[in-house]
């Protein structure tokens, strides 16, 4: 059964093959949708062009630009008209917002990650929201440093205490108009952003050695949860923060 098979979905955040966002894209395009492809700037776009093929439609999206949104949504909107889900799966913040005391975070890294990893959002979902059709699906990533102290990860699990709060308000405000919204608590992976955290490789280890079957979790499982999440099988599941950590937040 091909869970997506005619939906057109948007992906944003695919930096390389380690990328959350590319396990996302597989699944999708392995549940027979169609990924449209979004870029933060040039450099990200060669890496992502190695990955997909080439007829696949790509758009520069950087989220700290209206301007960029804006031209952003204009293209998808000539191209597809409307569209059934989007994956959101952005964060940033400065290296030092990522260490030692979070007393030592400036209010401008905190702007920053804040308006990177947060609003960007409610930005791309007000942008979206034109060629959203009813019954489709946002889905965005979190980590569970939200909600607990996670050594180095400061400033961004402030930051996802934010996008969880948005996504339960974004979901009661959209759901009326039939989309539904929805995070994913996704367990540590390697990946860039990650590299960003200090002493990552212990967040790793930690994070695996806490998985009952001490194995984590991979983009694939992310993705394939994504997938779900983002079909009409989900439909019950409206303003949650699903857990794919392979139970890491059991302990
Ligand atoms: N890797 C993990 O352990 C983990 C765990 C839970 C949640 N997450 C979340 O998953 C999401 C994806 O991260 P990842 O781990 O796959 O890392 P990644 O580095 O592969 O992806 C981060 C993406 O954010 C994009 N981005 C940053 N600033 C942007 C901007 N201004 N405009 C547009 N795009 C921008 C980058 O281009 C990149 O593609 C993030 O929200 C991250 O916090 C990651």
């Amino acid at each position: 059964m091909s869970i997506l098979a005619g939906k057109k979905i948007i992906v944003t955040g695919v930096a390389n093959k380690k990328s959350i966002a590319w396990g996302c894209a597989k699944a999708i395009t392995d549940q027979g949708g169609e990924v449209i492809y979004t870029y933060q700037n040039e450099r990200m776009k060669k890496n992502l062009l190695k990955l997909i093929p080439a007829e696949a439609f790509t758009v520069e999206l950087d989220v700290s630009s209206d301007d960029s949104l804006a031209a952003a949504f204009t293209a998808i909107k000539e191209k597809y008209g409307q569209i059934d889900g989007l994956v959101h799966s952005i964060a940033y913040a400065n290296k030092e917002e990522l260490s030692g005391n979070v007393t030592d975070i400036t209010r401008e890294g905190f702007s920053l990650a804040q308006d990177i990893s947060s609003y960007s959002l409610l930005a791309i979902t007000k942008y979206a929201l034109p060629v959203l059709k009813a019954g489709s699906s946002i889905v965005t990533m979190t980590y569970m440093g939200s909600e607990r102290s996670i050594p180095n990860y400061n400033m961004m699990g402030i930051a996802k205490a934010s996008l969880e709060a948005e996504v339960r308000y974004l979901a009661t405000e959209l759901a009326p108009k039939g989309i539904r919204v929805n995070a994913i608590s996704a367990g540590a992976i390697k990946t860039l952003a990650v590299t960003g955290v200090k002493d990552y490789q212990s967040l790793l280890s930690l994070s695996e050695e806490r998985t009952p079957d001490k194995v984590s979790v991979t983009i694939d499982e992310v993705g394939n949860s994504c997938a779900f999440l983002l079909s009409s099988l989900a439909g019950g599941i409206i303003g949650d923060i699903i857990y794919v950590d392979k139970g890491v937040h059991l302990s």
